[in-house]
């Protein structure tokens, strides 16, 4: 049976708060709606995770390394994403916005932002607010997921003294959706990724002809994204694992 691995990275400080029970609520209509597939869930507690503060040394844009990697859990937790099809990036909403912790990862990804590393993965947003900010952190993580190269299918959220605001049909169509991207039935990229990939590869272009070279315009070459046409033809040509090379 062909498995599909889904994390759930949890940014609540509450392990049994609102939003991670959205998100188990969430995962396991999925697994009633995929049964023919093997679901392997993964979960990752930010708050039980030891990470460091992104320093801003940016020796990640320039070397591609972080060297808070070997202190902290942060490689454990890129090497997930990396094996990664579908991740689930839940957070209640703090003042208008996603909480420190996952912010704190987000900056820890910097690097992987002008790279799309994860290309190839599935992006859900799951996040819980009293009464307002939804659409604000949504608007915010929907922009950083798709800077990493993620897209994203669908938000799952509470709000109005935490009203349900999904419902079944939601559920169905992210449930079909990621059923057609496994069986590659259907393609994952996006007007949003598109136009972030297009604006990246003409800065990148320039760096070559100005003969700047570093970790990111490295990858670039590598990875021969500067000749591709669009992301789609990216995905196309790389489809697969995302591969965790650091
Ligand atoms: C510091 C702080 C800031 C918050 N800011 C907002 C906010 O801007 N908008 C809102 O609707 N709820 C806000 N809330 C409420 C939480 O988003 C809400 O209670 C959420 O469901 C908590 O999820 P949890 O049970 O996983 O912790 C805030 C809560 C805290 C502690």
């Amino acid at each position: 049976m062909k498995k599909i691995r889904i994390t759930i990275i949890n940014g609540s400080y509450h392990q049994k708060g609102k939003t991670i029970g959205i998100a188990n609520e969430f995962t396991s209509l999925l697994e009633k709606k995929l049964y023919k597939y093997t679901l392997v869930i993964n979960r990752i507690e930010l708050n039980n995770s030891k990470l460091e503060t992104c320093r801003g040394c940016k020796n990640c844009f320039s070397n591609g390394i972080c060297r808070l990697d070997k202190i902290d859990d942060m490689h454990k937790i890129k090497r997930i994403l990396c094996m990664s099809d579908v991740v689930i990036f839940s957070s209640p909403v703090y003042l208008k916005m996603i909480t420190a912790s996952m912010k704190l990862i987000l900056d820890r990804l910097a690097y992987w932002t002008h790279i799309f590393k994860l290309h190839n993965t599935l992006g859900i947003i799951v996040l819980s607010a009293a009464t307002s900010g939804i659409n604000e952190t949504n608007a915010y993580l929907m922009d950083i997921l798709s800077h990493l190269g993620i897209s994203v299918i669908g938000t799952i959220y509470n709000d109005i003294y935490c009203e349900k605001n999904y419902t079944n049909f939601e559920i169905d169509r992210i449930a079909t959706m990621i059923e057609r991207i496994i069986k590659g039935k259907e393609e994952i990229s996006n007007d949003l990724l598109e136009r972030y990939f297009k604006s990246f590869q003409y800065v990148y272009k320039e760096f070559v002809k100005n003969n700047k070279y570093d970790a990111e315009i490295n990858y670039w070459l590598q990875n021969d994204y500067l000749s591709k046409k669009t992301y789609l033809q990216l995905l196309e040509d790389n489809d697969g694992e995302n591969v965790d090379d650091e």
